[in-house]
């Protein structure tokens, strides 16, 4: 037997957690007999069921290995060769992805600052100035993430002006949904009230940070954008062979709103971490919690004093500001352990 090494409960990211046991014993039961490849079993016309219910009967679903490939396959769509995409400086495909989206799909991301992670229609109208200039990349995509890599949420209605205003300049909406379900879950909506009713062009789906072992999608909103669809994701090496274990995945979370279920918990989490740490001396928090992350700015012995013990990561090392990230299976004593320790930690440097 290998060594294995187990940690306490991490606090670095959802992709620390386990597999929900609901969506592993999908896996097995997928696991019966044999089936068609490629998509071409009766697990993934369940999946794509699964989708339409929940984001409608236009909506078309590809599922994929993970959050980077759907992002680049889904932007692929709607590329031409002198496009860009405008984002916001800290989105994952600009942060995040090495480059993948320059490189792969040859595209210009275009960053813009933000407080909070969120893009707003003045935020970006200086950007479209160049619209019709041929000596200028063209915007062609919005990306937004919901929930952000700031940890906030966008509302329908913001989210339906940002699609209102692409639309009026020829742009489409694209939505990094790693963490969609959070989002949801925090705002008390269907997925569908911040995607489809809002307007979102095309998305990308997480499910692996829900509680999946591996598995993401693109939802395509508008028809027109689905013929390339099959074609880029073979292309850019996200077609599954037996895509049937990605397919029951994706199904399982879907199904009987497993999805809310884990999101809701992971989320209440990490307000109960951020109740637990209010009013420390020396302690504030860089961004609203309204997910199932939490961003503090620490004192940074009590940073090098809890890495000694927890797992997470410094965000901003220079306002020495962290992330905590909690998922569906991080317990109530986990948090409450995790912050007593903090306010040790805080507590006795503020002492000392
Ligand atoms: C906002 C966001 N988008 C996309 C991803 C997808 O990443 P991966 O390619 O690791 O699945 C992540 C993962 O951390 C993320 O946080």
């Amino acid at each position: 037997m290998p060594t294995v090494t187990t940690f306490p409960k991490s606090f670095a990211s959802d992709n620390h957690a386990g597999v929900h046991p609901a969506v592993l014993a999908a896996i097995v039961e997928a696991n019966t007999g044999d089936a068609p490849a490629y998509g071409a079993d009766s697990w993934t016309r369940a999946m794509e069921d699964a989708f339409r219910a929940e984001f409608g009967d236009r909506a078309t679903v590809y599922a994929m290995f993970n959050g980077t490939g759907a992002n680049i396959v889904g932007l692929g769509l709607v590329l031409r060769p002198y496009d860009a995409v405008l984002c916001p400086a800290t989105a994952h495909i600009n942060t995040n992805e090495c480059g993948a989206a320059e490189r792969l799909l040859g595209t210009k991301l275009i960053p813009i600052p933000t407080e909070n992670g969120k893009i707003t229609v003045a935020d970006i109208h200086d950007a479209l100035s160049v619209l019709g200039n041929e000596h200028h990349s063209q915007p062609r995509v919005i990306s937004i993430s919901q929930v952000t890599e700031c940890g906030t949420c966008y509302t329908p209605e913001e989210i339906a002006e940002l699609a209102g205003f692409a639309h009026t300049r020829g742009l489409f909406l694209h939505m990094d949904g790693a963490r969609l379900a959070n989002a949801a879950a925090e705002l008390g909506c269907p997925m569908r009230a911040i995607t489809t009713d809002a307007g979102v062009d095309l998305l990308s789906f997480g499910g692996t940070k829900n509680g999946a072992m591996g598995a993401e999608a693109i939802v395509l909103l508008r028809p027109e954008l689905d013929a390339p669809a099959l074609f880029l994701r073979k292309q850019n090496m996200q077609l599954a062979s037996k895509m049937r274990f990605v397919s029951a995945q994706l199904t399982a979370l879907l199904t009987g709103g497993l999805w809310r279920e884990n999101a809701t918990h992971a989320n209440a989490m990490a307000h109960r971490l951020a109740d637990g740490i209010a009013g420390l001396p020396g302690v504030s928090l860089r961004h609203p919690v309204q997910s199932n992350a939490v961003f503090p700015v620490l004192p940074e012995k009590a940073i090098v004093e809890l890495q000694r013990r927890y797992l997470f990561h410094v965000w901003d090392a220079t306002e020495n500001v962290v992330r905590w990230v909690t998922s569906f299976d991080t317990t109530a004593d986990q948090v409450d352990t995790f912050t007593a320790d903090v306010r040790l930690a805080v507590l006795g440097e503020a002492d000392g």
